[in-house]
């Protein structure tokens, strides 16, 4: 269940008395630092970034009523089979503009060949992740027709030909992709907020990566079960470091160096 506004801000003092200033003081890792400091926290602006926050601003006025249907038993956020505005969507569901531009940022910094989205929606988080790597290819899997359909709509008329869009559930969907795809070289999952199947969609994801594969988690703190699956995510052996920026969490994969975690603070936190 998703916690309540004062569960959030108990967890986020409790995220600022552990987590190190901004600026990267602190950082050991030259690996961490640098990503942090020229990564993470640099704020330069990409023209692309304009274009895309004017989709989003389209979205957000448009009065447009949608029947979400579902293709998935558990889609959650409680819009199953409601008539519901884009505008609300743009507004409640897609990544906020900060998470959007370090997501473009991670992208274009790794240049991953193949990358794995779980949740599209209306598609902005598609579009910070295809823009900033043309070369590689985008999969992004929704559950649900109608948002699909939209976000398909769009991709097709920008164009953005490094999208792969997959209308089905990631239950069913992500092992097909797992099959076809030689390696899974950045996966971001905002779908599901649910803990069980956050680590359902990690035993599939885990035997694609490489030591250069990069993992985003959303909503790491949407609710005390996501929270407990992205600490077991992040325990698991395979994982080398993992950065907890609050409201989001990197996982990465690299051998040969020490297992570290890190809370640092990014964007609003
Ligand atoms: C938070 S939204 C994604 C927002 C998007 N990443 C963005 O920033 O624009 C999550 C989406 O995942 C879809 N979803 C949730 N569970 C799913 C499942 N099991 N299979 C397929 N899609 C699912 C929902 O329909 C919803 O559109």
């Amino acid at each position: 269940m998703r916690r309540g506004a004062w569960a959030i801000l108990k967890s986020y003092l409790q995220f600022r008395k552990k987590c190190l200033p901004k600026g990267g003081y602190g950082i050991h890792s030259p690996f961490i630092f640098n990503l942090y400091t020229t990564v993470i926290s640099n704020n330069r602006k990409e023209p692309i970034f304009d274009s895309i926050e004017l989709y989003r601003k389209e979205m957000l006025r448009c009065d447009i009523e949608i029947i979400r249907k579902s293709v998935a038993g558990s889609l959650n956020r409680g819009f199953r089979g409601e008539l519901v505005k884009l505008s609300r969507l743009a507004r409640t569901v897609a990544v906020p503009p900060h998470l959007g531009r370090l997501l473009y940022r991670v992208v274009q910094h790794a240049k991953p060949a193949n990358m794995v989205e779980l949740g599209t929606s209306i598609g902005i988080s598609s579009m910070y992740i295809a823009r900033a790597n043309p070369t590689g290819v985008l999969y992004t899997i929704e559950g649900d027709e109608a948002v699909f359909g939209i976000a398909q709509k769009h991709f097709e008329t920008l164009p953005l030909d490094n999208i792969k869009p997959i209308c089905g559930i990631f239950e069913t969907e992500l092992p097909h992709l797992a099959q076809e795809l030689n390696s899974f070289d950045f996966v971001f999952i905002d779908g599901d907020h649910n803990g069980t199947k956050l680590l359902e969609y990690f035993d599939v994801i885990l035997p694609k990566l490489t030591s250069n594969s990069i993992v985003v988690v959303d909503d790491i703190r949407w609710s005390q079960d996501m929270e407990d699956a992205w600490k077991e995510m992040k325990a698991n052996r395979r994982v080398s470091v993992s950065l907890d920026l609050f409201r989001c969490g990197i996982l990465f994969f690299r051998q040969g160096i020490a297992k570290q975690h890190f809370m640092l603070r990014y964007g609003p936190y």
